[in-house]
């Protein structure tokens, strides 16, 4: 069974190498280019969740770590209001990364509920996120956690790099959140 639970600043290196690991698993094959792939240092990620984890989350802005069994953080998502506009209506899922070698076994689906609790409780009616077009197993994941595929595109610049998305957005019952 998943836990969930906020990161420490301890977490940093482990954060780092869950992120570096995931995204050359998802976007080697085209999505981004190979030698942008091979380039990213878990060591300069970790750096940034170091920073990060220093301060603790602005108010409406979560983040969360799962573990697998043996206790190490296999995954982490964060979430806060869209565009980090803290006056937005609209929560967003910033980034949610599970290490591949712990794909398919519920973590990616534990954080995301976690998530999606915690733009819920901020008070947020709805959340958006935004997915590559071609990353076929977020998108079919996103979907079957009830979200829907909008008609609205862009290209943005993610950690130095320019790459198309794809919005997806879920309206959030807070009664049934809170109830549950
Ligand atoms: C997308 C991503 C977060 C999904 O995480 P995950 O941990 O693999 O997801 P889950 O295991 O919760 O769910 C995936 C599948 O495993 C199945 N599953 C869930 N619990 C399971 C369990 N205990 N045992 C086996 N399989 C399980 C689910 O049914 C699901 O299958 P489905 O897609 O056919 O419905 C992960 O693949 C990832 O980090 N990808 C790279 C980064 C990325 O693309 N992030 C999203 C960018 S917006």
């Amino acid at each position: 069974m998943a836990t969930v639970r906020e990161p420490t600043v301890h977490d940093a290196h482990a954060l780092g190498v869950v992120h570096v690991r995931a995204w050359q698993r998802a976007y080697r094959g085209g999505l981004m280019p190979d030698e942008y792939l091979d380039g990213l240092s878990a060591r300069d990620r970790a750096q940034m969740w170091a920073e990060s984890l220093q301060r603790p989350p602005r108010p409406r802005f979560a983040r969360y770590v799962t573990e697998d069994d043996a206790g190490a953080v296999v995954g982490f998502i964060t979430v806060g209001p869209t565009d980090g506009d803290t006056d937005s209506e609209m929560g967003e899922v910033y980034a949610l990364n599970v290490d591949p070698d712990a794909w398919g076994k519920g973590y990616g689906r534990t954080l995301l509920k976690a998530g999606v609790r915690a733009l819920s409780d901020a008070g947020f009616g709805e959340a958006i996120l935004w997915v590559h077009p071609g990353n076929h197993r977020a998108r079919r994941f996103y979907e079957a956690s009830g979200w829907d595929p909008e008609d609205c595109q862009r290209r943005q610049e993610v950690l130095g790099i320019e790459v198309p998305e794809v919005r997806y957005r879920l309206p959030l019952d807070q009664t049934a959140h809170r109830r549950s």
